[in-house]
């Protein structure tokens, strides 16, 4: 960038902002558009469009999401920092134009997603960011349409949007353009309901090759257990698998949870339905149902007890502990832990008995109560 020219943010805004690959203008747009046409085709194709019991709220709410998504709010987001970069930090402007095209390429996707990983992750670990993210759990069915199911506020506030701004602004757009391709190809397909992995698990020669590709990439499997509804199928883990196209962040940060199989219901559990406009407007808009997280003032309040509870068990069935203190269904999980660091202990009953599960949340050998609320009780005195 010479002295003389002082119009840079014009340059940027009018040439950095289009995924000039092939040297075709905009041919990341286009990617991404046919990469959404062929799982429209490959659905509905399944049936899979004829068969959903969506309901229209949760149509338009995915629909409108992703072209406010893909017409204003990244394009603003890339508009804005490309403004400020230009003015606060033009020697930063091509900086890295000259890396080589891979590079930038790892470069971007690597940073891009593990800012998303710790960015997804803590949309399930803290209430007012898992009020934005919430949204797209209630969807009780997958499609490619659910991967832009969340609250504008989710995707303002998302680093990763910002960052390949940032990029952009640094030389490395092309690079960029083809990273958003590929990435949106492995988010589209792990969402799809149609999801080719099954194949693949189920095939014996062809095993090997979706073992690896798991290791690395994010799988249909991998992701729908995280749209599971409870674990207690044994399959779901809803507080795992944060990915978003690389697994290596689950495995890294000790999230990762592999299976072969496919949750048998997808949702929430104790879900309220709000409207589709309150789900994308939280904050601005809020709802008068006081059962919702989405109401004015919600607060969840702890069912700690310093008492334990008789449970009967039976043999072979799963149980999930509660470990936050504020299920309404103490001594289990309701899956009021959402929101909280905090997440459901599994046990698997091994045989037909009954047994003292712990309340107050201060044992060790969890779910079974092993005397600690008496030690509280007595440091009270
Ligand atoms: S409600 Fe699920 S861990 Fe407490």
């Amino acid at each position: 960038m010479s002295a003389e020219s002082p119009e840079l943010p014009k340059i940027y805004i009018l040439d950095r902002m289009n995924g000039d690959l092939f040297g075709v203008p905009n041919s990341d747009v286009y990617l991404v558009i046919s990469i959404l046409l062929f799982f429209i085709v490959l659905e509905l194709g399944a049936g899979y469009w004829n068969r959903s019991r969506r309901s229209s709220g949760d149509w338009i709410q995915e629909v409108l999401s992703y072209f406010a998504l893909a017409l204003i709010i990244k394009p603003l987001i890339v508009l804005v920092t490309l403004a400020i970069g230009s003015v606060i930090l033009p020697s930063f402007a091509s900086s890295l134009a000259s890396w080589p095209f891979f590079i930038a390429l790892l470069f971007y996707l690597l940073i891009d997603d593990v800012l998303q990983y710790w960015y997804h992750r803590s949309a399930h670990e803290y209430p007012f960011l898992w009020k934005l993210h919430r949204s797209h759990h209630q969807a009780e069915e997958m499609g490619f349409f659910v991967s832009y199911r969340n609250a504008a506020l989710y995707y303002i506030l998302m680093p990763n949007i910002w960052w390949l701004a940032v990029c952009t602004f640094s030389g490395i757009g092309t690079a960029v353009a083809l990273g958003i391709v590929l990435k949106q190809l492995i988010i589209i397909s792990s969402h799809s309901a149609v999801a080719y992995d099954k194949w693949f698990y189920k095939t014996k020669w062809a095993q090997p090759f979706i073992r690896v590709w798991e290791r690395i990439f994010i799988t249909p499997a991998f992701h729908h257990a995280h749209h599971g509804k409870s674990k207690i199928d044994g399959i779901s883990d809803p507080n795992s698998n944060f990915g978003n196209m690389f697994s290596i962040w689950d495995q890294l940060f000790g999230t990762a949870s592999f299976t072969t199989e496919f949750p048998l219901e997808y949702g929430l559990e104790n879900d309220p339905k709000e409207n589709w406009s309150v789900n994308y407007l939280y904050p601005l808009l809020k709802t008068d149902d006081p059962k919702s997280e989405l109401s004015k003032g919600f607060q969840k309040t702890s069912t700690i007890k310093m008492e334990a509870t008789v449970v009967e068990l039976e043999k072979g069935k799963n149980y999930l502990w509660c470990t936050c203190g504020l299920s309404k269904n103490q001594p289990f999980c309701d899956s009021s832990h959402h929101g909280t660091k905090y997440k459901p202990q599994l046990f698997t009953a091994t045989k037909t008995s009954k047994a003292k599960w712990c309340n107050c949340k201060l044992t060790k050998k969890g779910p079974f109560c092993d005397n600690s609320h008496f030690e509280f009780v007595d440091n009270k005195k």
